[in-house]
C-alpha cells in the first residue's frame, strides 16, 4: 500500500510531489521516488532509500530541481514485490527510460507477464511487479498506441487490486492514471492538476476534486480531466466534497501527528455525534441510503474489520444485540470471505473501515453484496472505495488521521457505530424513544468527559516513563473492557514493539495466568458495569502473583483505586459508551512509552496506515 501522487501544470513543481509525498507517509516509507518530465523531453529520476528517513533524503536529493518541470511522478513505497533497494523504488520505467510509472497494489499476474515482455526483449531492471506495467505500456505504444489507449490496454491485462499513473516523456503534460480496488483521486487547481492517493496530499494545491471510479481511466493534462470507461467510453466527472483544510492536516504544534490526534478526541467524538437528532427526537442519520423498512427486515448482522476498526466493531456487537435485539457476528475482514458465510438478503454487513479502502475489507463487503446481503460502510472518508460501493455510508468526522496508529478515528468509530445501533432500534422499536434520547444526551455528554481524561496525560507520562523497561504487558478486560484491552494491547505492540497481549480477564486462568510474574505489568479495565466484581477477582488473581497493576477506574472509586500499582481515573458514563472513555489512558500510555524508547510514533516500522494489500 503504496503512496503515489502526479501533477502538471504551468503551476506544478518538483516540490508540490515531495511535499504530496510527505503527507502519503502514512501509506508507508520504505523509499520513495519522483520521476521529472522536463521541457527537453527527458524523464529524470530521483530515488532515495532510507526507511523512516527515506522522504527526508529525497526532499534533499530533489532541492532546487524544479527548472523545466512539465509534469512529474512521485511514490512512497510499502515493499510487498521485491526487497526494499534503489533499484525496486518507484518511479519504474520501460527499456527505453521514456515512460515513467508510480503504482500502489499488486499485479499479481507479473510473473506471467514479466516473462512474456522478457520473451519479447524487454530488458527488466527492478524484481518489483510494476515494472511490467512501465513495459507493458512500452509494447502498446510501440504498436502506435496513445499512452491513454496504452494504459487501457494494460489494465485490462493486468490482475489484482491497484492504481496506477504513468507519464511519457514524449508527451510529457498528459498524466494517464487509473484505479482498481485501490484509492485514487484527481484534483484540479488554478494552474496545474494532480492526482493522488489521497485528498489530504494535494488539499492547499488543488481546489476541486473527483472520483474516479474501478476500472476507470482518466487522462489529466493541464488543460482538461476526462475520464473514460476501459472501452474508451466518456463519463461525467463527480465531485468529491471536501470539508477538510491544511491546517487540519498539519501538526498544529504538536510533537507529533499522533499525540495531536490523541487529544483532538474531544471534537472528533463531538463532530461524528452532534446534529444526528431531528426536532421530532429522532435519530437523523442524513446520509444513510438504507430506507427503514429495508432494515425493519434484517435478521442477522456481521460486523467486519482489520485492527483498530475491528475493535470498534467489537464494542459495537455488544451494543447492537443488546439494543436490537438482531443476532450479531462479529469478523475480522480477511477471515470473512474464506470461511463461507451464511448470508442472505435479510443480512446486514457492517464494514468498518477508516480509510475506507483497506482491501480484506472491502473486498468482504463485495462477498457480501454478491451472495444479496446489504452492505453498510462506517468510514472516515467521504467518497472512499468503500463508501461508494456499499449500499449505505455512515461517515465519521475526526478529520485527516496521519499518525499511522489509529486513535481520533477509533473513538470517532464508536461513536457512531453507537449511533448506529441505535437507528436500528429506532427503526425496529426495540428501545423506547425516551430510552434512546437518553443514551444520546449521554453520549453529548463524552466530549466533555474525554477533555478530563486528557487531563491526567502528565501523570500518565510519568507511569510510562517510570515503565521503559517492562519487557512484558498484558491487558484484561471484560464485556465491552475486552475490546479496549485489545486495543490497548495493539496501541502498545504498534509504536513500542513490545510483546503486549490484551485478553478477556475470565480467561486468564485458562492459560496466560502461567506467563503471570513479577516481571509482567497487567492493565485491567475496572470501570463499574455489572461485571466489575468478577473483574477485581480476575486483578486480584494476577496481583497475588506478583505482577504490576494498572488500572482504568472510575473517578474516586476508592475500591478499585486501593487496587492498583497505579491508576488512570475516567469518569463515569452509560456501561456501552464507557470503551470511549476507557480506551484513551491507553493510548496516552502506548504514545508516552514509545516515546520514552525513542520510536517515530507516526511511523511505526513494518506498518502503513490504509493497507491496500492482500
Ligand atoms: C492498518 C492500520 C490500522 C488500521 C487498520 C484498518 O493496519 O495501521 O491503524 O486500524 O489498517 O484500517 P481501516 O482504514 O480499514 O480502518
Amino acid at each position: 500500500m503504496c503512496g503515489i501522487i502526479g501533477s502538471t501544470g504551468e503551476a506544478a513543481t518538483l516540490n508540490d510531489l515531495v511535499e504530496g509525498l510527505a503527507r502519503l507517509e502514512y501509506r508507508g516509507y520504505d523509499s520513495a521516488g519522483v520521476a521529472v518530465a522536463r521541457a527537453d523531453g527527458t524523464l529524470e529520476r530521483i530515488r532515495a532509500v532510507d526507511g523512516t528517513g527515506s522522504l527526508r533524503l529525497l526532499a534533499e536529493l530533489a532541492k532546487d530541481r524544479s527548472d523545466g518541470y512539465i509534469a512529474g511522478l512521485g511514490h512512497t513505497r510499502w515493499a510487498t514485490h521485491g526487497r526494499v533497494t534503489t533499484d525496486n523504488a518507484h518511479p519504474h520505467m520501460d527499456c527505453s527510460g521514456e515512460v515513467g510509472v508510480v503504482h500502489n497494489g499488486i499485479v499479481e499476474n507479473f510473473r506471467e507477464l514479466k516473462e512474456e515482455l522478457e520473451q519479447a526483449g524487454h530488458v527488466f531492471s527492478s524484481q518489483t511487479d510494476t515494472e511490467v506495467i512501465a513495459h507493458l505500456l512500452e509494447s502498446y505504444l510501440k504498436d502506435g498506441l496513445s499512452l491513454k489507449d496504452a494504459v487501457m490496454s494494460s489494465v485490462a491485462r493486468l490482475r489484482g487490486a491497484m492504481s496506477f499513473v504513468a507519464i511519457n516523456a514524449k508527451d510529457p503534460k498528459v498524466m494517464v492514471a487509473t484505479k482498481r480496488m485501490a484509492p485514487l483521486i484527481v484534483g484540479k487547481g488554478d494552474k496545474a492538476n494532480f492526482v493522488a492517493s489521497d485528498i489530504p496530499a494535494i488539499l492547499g494545491k488543488a481546489d476541486v476534486f473527483y472520483q474516479i471510479g474501478d476500472d476507470q481511466v482518466v487522462t489529466v493534462s493541464p488543460e482538461a480531466i476526462e475520464l473514460f470507461d476501459l472501452a474508451g467510453k466518456p463519463f461525467e466527472l463527480k465531485e468529491i466534497v471536501v470539508e477538510w483544510d491544511l491546517e487540519a492536516a498539519a501538526r498544529g504544534g504538536f510533537r507529533d501527528f499522533m499525540s495531536k490526534e490523541i487529544f483532538e478526541q474531544p471534537n472528533a467524538v463531538r463532530d461524528s455525534l452532534v446534529g444526528r437528532m431531528n426536532a421530532k427526537g429522532e435519530i437523523a442519520l442524513d446520509e444513510m441510503r438504507l430506507d427503514p423498512e429495508e432494515l425493519r427486515k434484517i435478521n442477522k448482522i456481521f460486523i467486519v474489520g482489520c485492527g483498530t476498526s475491528y475493535h470498534a466493531g467489537m464494542v459495537a456487537k455488544y451494543a447492537v444485540e443488546h439494543w436490537t435485539r438482531i443476532p450479531t457476528e462479529l469478523d475480522i475482514s480477511s477471515e470473512f470471505r474464506y470461511r463461507d458465510p451464511v448470508l442472505d438478503q435479510q443480512t446486514l454487513v457492517i464494514g468498518v473501515s477508516q480509510s475506507g479502502e483497506t482491501l480484506d475489507t472491502m473486498a468482504a463487503m463485495n462477498e457480501a453484496a454478491l451472495l444479496g446481503a446489504k452492505t453498510l460502510v462506517v468510514s472516515n472518508v467521504m467518497g472512499s472505495s468503500m463508501a461508494r460501493a456499499a449500499d449505505a455510508a455512515l461517515y465519521t468526522r475526526a478529520g485527516p488521521e496521519i499518525g499511522v496508529a489509529a486513535t481520533k478515528t477509533h473513538t470517532a468509530q464508536i461513536s457512531a457505530l453507537m449511533l448506529l445501533a441505535l437507528y436500528l432500534a429506532q427503526v425496529r422499536h426495540s428501545l423506547y424513544p425516551s430510552e434512546i434520547s437518553d443514551i444520546y444526551s449521554e453520549m453529548l455528554r463524552l466530549p466533555d468527559k474525554i477533555d478530563e481524561v486528557l487531563v491526567g496525560d502528565a501523570a500518565i507520562e510519568e507511569v510510562a516513563q517510570s515503565m521503559a523497561t517492562v519487557k512484558k504487558f498484558y491487558f484484561i478486560g471484560r464485556h465491552v473492557g475486552y475490546p479496549v484491552a485489545l486495543e490497548g494491547a495493539l496501541k502498545l505492540k504498534e509504536i513500542s514493539y513490545l510483546p503486549a497481549e490484551g485478553y478477556p480477564a475470565g480467561e486468564l486462568k485458562h492459560g496466560p495466568i502461567a506467563m503471570i510474574d513479577s516481571d509482567a505489568v497487567v492493565f485491567g479495565i475496572v470501570t463499574r458495569t455489572r461485571l466489575w466484581e468478577k473483574m477485581i477477582s480476575n486483578i486480584e488473581e494476577v496481583r497475588v502473583r506478583g505482577a504490576k497493576i494498572v488500572l482504568i477506574a472510575n473517578n474516586g472509586d476508592v475500591e478499585s483505586i486501593s487496587l492498583g500499582d497505579a491508576v488512570f481515573e475516567v469518569p463515569q458514563t452509560h456501561p456501552l459508551l464507557a470503551p470511549i472513555l476507557d480506551v484513551i489512558p491507553l493510548q496516552l500510555f502506548a504514545y508516552h512509552l514509545a516515546v520514552a524508547l525513542g520510536h517515530d510514533v507516526d511511523r511505526p516500522r513494518n506498518l502503513a496506515k490504509t493497507v491496500t494489500v492482500e
